[in-house]
Formats: structure tokens, C-alpha cells, sequence
């Protein structure tokens, strides 16, 4: 028997489905309402070729919903925040947002930069302790970017643009930001960062997703298992700004060099626990390399199977356990935000970067390129 033309159309078959498999990625575009001025806001999904899709709006360039599968390959979205920009404009604790142009806190809203001195807002009183919170009252989150679809090897891409002008919130110089989300086929959301200025000006951009891997409103966090790959952190003040001090986790409740549940010591008897209240801490990357992307921390959450990777070129990680939120926001599903009920790991600088000579340095001058990626990767086991 002849078994040539018999193998053709099994190849052919073959290629048939996998092409199924692979669909052509997709950005598509909607009115999402529009800002207090009347500037309309459009909200954009994005679907890679595996069927991720994350719905990312150009006001605050906040990713609204990100649906990745579970073990059993069933979309969820794993992300909090509301249905419309309203929401968005009258209260949010930063859900999904960019922040910037300095993600996390400034002592007293104060910095000198090369003999100056600025003021910012004191936007955040943690223990009654004002200081400056992710750029001040209307920071990278609160603006509206100009956005442009993108496709890049079969990967769909939203290209937010703005130019932060000089003084903007009190900060120095013309800041030129590009940051482009992708949704990879390797089912990652990557962010990349870039930034130019024409006066010396601290920058430290971030992203503000609360994540909650069991699916938005389905209870806490508590049980997500964490690693993170850092043996220090930066103790706080009970103004959650750095002492400038870095202390070993070993043998304290932020040890999660192995894998621990984030709830397993989250109101230990511990003053540093008590000033968060439970984890808001910044942890020191052990990096191996200056600048490659590299594995910074792993969340698994047992009752999906999800996971989440997040890789970074950046030198440290802000955990935040959603301590503050109280029920008293209602999210897209119409639940209320109970404590704890998402968390964040926001890549950065550490915070007050500005004001801590030993910490690496937030400082961008003219000339100088500020380039910075951050991935989040999504499976499941
Ligand atoms: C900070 C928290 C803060 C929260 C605002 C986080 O990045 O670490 O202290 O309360 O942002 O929602």
C-alpha cells in the first residue's frame, strides 16, 4: 500500500488545527465614557492567539479586566476595578492603574535635585504622617494617554503615550513616557517603560493590578501561596517611609524566600506588620544581573491551579495585601471589596529612592533613556 497521499493529508489535518488553535490576535476599541472635562475615554481588549484578553482603558491607562485560565483551562478574570470610568474618576485605590511619574511614597513630599528644592503634594497620611503617594493628587493614573492599537508577532499591544510637563505635580521637567502593554502568546502581560526628560527629574514608574488569582470577588487572598526572591527588605516608619536600613528576612515574617501562604503570617506580632497593617513592604531583589529580566517573584493559588511569575529588570517589589480596602468599594461585580481581598506586586525602586543616597538611584537627566520591563506570566497546574 501506497502511504504517501495517507501521511499528506494527516500533516494537512495536523496544520489545520493548530492553525485553529493559534487565531490571529486581535485589539479591539469601544467608548468607555468620558472624563469630567467631556474628553472621551475608549476602553480596548486585547486577545492574544491562545485567547488571554485584558481590557485596558486610556484613563490612567488602567487594565480594567485580565482573563487567563484556570487548570481546567476556564477563563476568569483575576483582576479588581469597576465597570466604567465614573467609578474610576470618583474613588479608587489605584485599581489597575499606571503609576507615576514616582510610584510609592516621598518623606514629606520633599526632595533637593542637584541644589533645588521641590515641594509635591502630601496626597497619603499613613499613622498621620503626611507624605507623597504615587506622583500626588493627579498622578500618571488620573490623566488620560494617547493610545494606539499594536501587533507584533501576532501579539496585540496598546501603545500609551504622554508628556508630563514641567512642574507637573511639582516635579522638574518635560517628562516624555511611552509604556506599551502586550499580551505575549506565551500568556504573559509584559509592560514595557520608557522615558525622556529635559531637566533632571526622579523617575520610578509602575502598575498598579490588583490581582486575585482565585477570580475577582471570590473572597481574599489569604491562601495565594507567594515566593519572592529577596532576602531584604526596607524597614518603614510607622509613615511607611523607609528608615533607610536594609534587614534580613530570615527568621521574620517576610520570609518568602520558599513558598508560604500570604495569609501564614500577615498579623504576626511584629511592629513592622503592625505599621502596614500586614504586608506593604518592599522587598530587595537578589539580582544576579544589572539589568536582565529576572524571576522576582511566583504566586500559586491551589484552588485554580493559577499561576503568576512576575519578572523584572527593576531592583526591588512593593507586596501589598489590599490592607486597606474595607468594603466599602463595590467592584464590577457589583460585590464589595472586602480586606485583603486582592494584592499587588508592583515592581520599582524602593520607595523615598529620592531621599536615600545608599538606594539606587530614581535620578533621570537630560540625554538619558529610563527603560525599564516588567512581565507577569500566566499558567496553571
Ligand atoms: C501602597 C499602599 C497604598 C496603596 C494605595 C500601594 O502601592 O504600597 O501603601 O495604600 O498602594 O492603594
Amino acid at each position: 500500500m501506497n502511504l504517501k497521499p495517507l501521511l499528506g493529508i494527516i500533516a494537512a489535518t495536523t496544520l489545520g488545527s493548530a492553525l485553529m488553535a493559534e487565531q490571529p490576535s486581535t485589539v479591539a476599541m469601544r467608548a468607555f465614557g468620558q472624563t469630567k472635562a467631556g474628553e472621551p475615554v475608549m476602553l480596548y481588549t486585547l486577545t492574544n492567539a491562545k485567547g488571554l484578553s485584558a481590557d485596558i482603558t486610556n484613563y490612567g491607562g488602567i487594565m480594567v479586566r485580565l482573563l487567563v485560565p484556570d487548570r481546567e483551562g476556564k477563563l476568569g478574570d483575576i483582576l479588581l476595578g469597576y465597570n466604567t470610568v465614573d467609578e474610576y474618576i470618583a474613588k479608587t485605590p489605584y485599581f489597575g492603574a499606571l503609576i507615576g511619574r514616582v510610584g510609592n511614597r516621598i518623606a514629606h513630599g520633599k526632595f533637593t535635585l542637584d541644589g533645588q528644592t521641590y515641594t509635591l503634594a502630601l496626597n497619603d497620611h499613613p499613622g498621620d504622617i503626611p507624605c507623597n503617594l504615587h506622583g500626588g493628587n493627579l498622578g500618571f493614573d488620573k490623566v488620560l494617554w494617547q493610545a494606539e492599537p499594536v501587533i507584533k508577532d501576532n501579539a496585540p499591544g496598546l501603545k500609551l503615550h504622554r508628556v508630563s510637563p514641567d512642574g507637573e505635580e511639582g516635579f522638574p521637567g518635560n517628562l516624555d513616557v511611552t509604556v506599551t502593554y502586550w499580551l505575549t502568546n506565551a500568556n504573559e502581560l509584559k509592560i514595557e517603560y520608557r522615558a525622556t526628560t529635559d531637566k533632571a527629574t526622579p523617575v520610578n514608574l509602575t502598575q498598579h493590578n490588583y490581582y486575585n488569582l482565585r477570580g475577582d470577588g471570590n473572597g481574599d487572598i489569604l491562601g495565594h501561596i507567594l515566593t519572592i526572591n529577596g532576602s531584604q527588605t526596607t524597614p518603614v516608619n510607622a509613615g511607611l517611609i523607609p528608615t533607610g536600613e536594609l534587614a534580613p528576612v530570615a527568621g521574620t515574617p517576610f520570609d518568602f524566600l520558599t513558598p508560604t501562604p500570604m495569609g501564614k503570617n500577615i498579623n504576626a506580632d511584629n511592629q513592622q506588620i503592625k505599621y502596614g497593617p500586614g504586608f506593604d513592604h518592599n522587598w530587595v531583589l537578589d539580582r544576579k544581573t544589572a539589568k536582565e529580566l529576572e524571576l522576582a517573584a511566583t504566586v500559586y493559588e491551589p484552588t485554580t491551579g493559577r499561576v503568576m511569575e512576575v519578572w523584572t529588570q527593576e531592583p526591588a517589589l512593593q507586596f501589598y495585601a489590599g490592607n486597606f480596602l474595607d468594603g466599602t468599594l463595590v467592584g464590577k461585580n457589583g460585590k464589595p471589596y472586602q480586606y485583603r481581598t486582592g494584592f499587588c506586586l508592583e515592581t520599582q525602586h524602593s520607595p523615598d529612592s529620592i531621599n536615600q543616597p545608599t538606594f539606587p538611584s530614581t535620578v533621570l537627566r537630560p540625554g538619558e533613556v529610563y527603560s525599564t520591563v516588567t512581565v507577569y506570566r500566566f499558567s496553571a497546574k
